[in-house]
């Protein structure tokens, strides 16, 4: 049994960095970019209140099995989940894990892409092209539709995503997210205030913070659970791999409370950016996947220094997405590394240029390959259906029962509280982990399955 880390695999330097690098992980364009969109489809207050619960209950014991399952190995999750129960299928929890990061990582690459872009198009292009919501969409969609620009950005955002993962743990991963993460805080407070100054703003206030509970039913409750998990980077081992740089002496407790707390201010907050933006320039909070990159433009451009606030969001929202994605690629490099035996820069590049080509197809889906369609679905429509509506809640709702049931909430206590850290909400961990995650997760699988099937 692996008691001390393997120091030759890399270690983060600080707690604070592994906090940050956690954090980085979960904060991404599914807090910056989906949440927002989807919070304005439901309804506004309500979801965001069912969306808390939900990050209580499901992704906060979740998220605390990973790190402990992480840390008790040292292991990427397929070597994780071998050594704890070596023999079995559990591994095959693992398998799926890194299997959902390079499938994801195919498509994030991609939207990370439609990010950068935008930094450039705000530093280069004049406001008049942002003018209205019909201009700015028009723009969008003439973007993507480009395939040379879709691939070159693409391309940048895998390149900067491997840049930072050759240099392994703490030499990439940390360093960069030491700076990014609280600039991240700065910048959204910035925008925050420059959006509730304006006029009208009060009424986004209102449809975001007021729950009007006419507007829930099952579905938005299931939305709202597949949202936090998406959100907090759950069901794929992403927080077993970066548990699994841990040294035996962090609390994981405080831990996983900061990073559910980083993780939820910074969407809570994208909301109070885009909420009262979006209300005082009358426009609608329904707009969908399009509402930053088709509707923000248009916020903007009726902003005074408009064009700084727009490098400034896209800006952070980019830097957003990089953090993630290092994550998603981190999982898939880590099986490569322990269970491979390759080397850390041989990793990143094969498996890095093998996410970016699978993710041409994913670029190309709203541009030349529109009309190619399979179930009803482009192909990054499929790639993101796959990936998202599948493995993540099945690996979640594994993992809940791995843990709780499986290898068991005792030995998981047990290395909780390595090194006399003390555990003071271990009796709700032990109720959600066992009941509450694994049923309330399979419900949202269920209900996905027969959605679709
Ligand atoms: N949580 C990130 C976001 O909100 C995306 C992400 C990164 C992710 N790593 C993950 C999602 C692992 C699921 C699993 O954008």
């Amino acid at each position: 049994m692996m008691t001390e880390p393997n120091h030759k695999r890399g270690l983060w330097k600080t707690r604070m960095g592994f906090i940050l690098a956690a954090s980085g992980s979960a904060v991404g364009l599914g807090n910056v970019w989906k949440f927002p969109y989807i919070t304005g489809q439901n309804g506004g207050g309500a979801f965001v209140l069912v969306y808390l619960i939900c990050i209580a209950v499901v992704g906060l014991p979740i998220m605390l099995a990973e790190f402990t399952v992480g840390r008790k190995t040292n292991l990427n999750p397929v070597g994780a989940f071998q050594q704890l129960k070596p023999g079995t299928l559990w591994v095959g929890i693992g398998f799926m894990g890194v299997l959902a990061g390079f499938l994801i990582l195919s498509f994030y690459g991609v939207v990370g892409g439609w990010t950068l872009a935008y930094v450039v198009k705000s530093l280069t292009l004049s406001m008049e092209q942002f003018t209205s919501p019909t201009a700015a969409g028009a723009l969008f969609d003439s973007f993507i539709a480009n395939t040379g620009q879709v691939i070159l950005y693409h391309a940048l955002f895998m390149g900067l995503t491997m840049a930072i993962v050759i240099k392994g743990v703490h030499g990439g991963i940390e360093k960069a997210c030491d700076i990014l993460m609280p600039t991240l805080v700065v910048m959204l407070v910035i925008l925050m205030i420059r959006a509730l100054t304006l006029d009208g703003a009060m009424e986004g206030v209102k449809f975001y913070l007021y729950p009007d509970f006419s507007k829930l039913n099952g579905q938005v409750v299931l939305l709202a659970m597949g949202q936090a998990f998406f959100s907090l980077s759950l069901g794929m081992g992403a927080m077993i791999t970066y548990g699994s740089y841990l040294p035996g002496k962090e609390n994981l407790t405080s831990a996983t409370l900061y990073v559910v707390l980083f993780d939820t201010l910074i969407a809570l907050l994208m909301g109070m950016v885009i909420f009262p933006a979006v209300f005082a320039m009358g426009l609608e909070p329904t707009g969908g996947p399009g509402l930053v990159f088709s509707v923000l433009p248009a916020v903007f451009s009726g902003m005074p220094f408009g064009w700084i606030v727009s490098i400034i969001f896209f800006g952070l929202l980019a830097i957003a997405a990089l953090t993630s994605a290092i994550s998603l690629l981190e999982v898939v490099v880590a099986y490569f590394i322990d269970q491979k035996k390759w080397g850390r820069k041989k990793a990143v590049l094969v498996m890095g240029g093998v996410i970016f080509a699978l993710g041409i197809p994913s670029g190309l889906s709203e541009g030349l390959l529109k009309d190619f369609k399979l179930f009803g679905m482009t192909f990054f429509e499929n790639i993101d259906n796959i990936a998202s509506n599948y493995l993540l809640p099945i690996g979640g709702m594994l993992t809940a029962v791995f843990v709780g049931w499986v290898w068991g909430t005792k030995p998981a206590h047990q290395e909780i509280e390595r090194h006399e850290t003390p555990f003071h909400w271990a009796a709700y961990w032990e109720f959600v982990i066992r009941y509450v995650a694994p049923v309330a997760v399979a419900m949202v699988f269920l209900t996905q399955f027969f959605a679709t099937g």
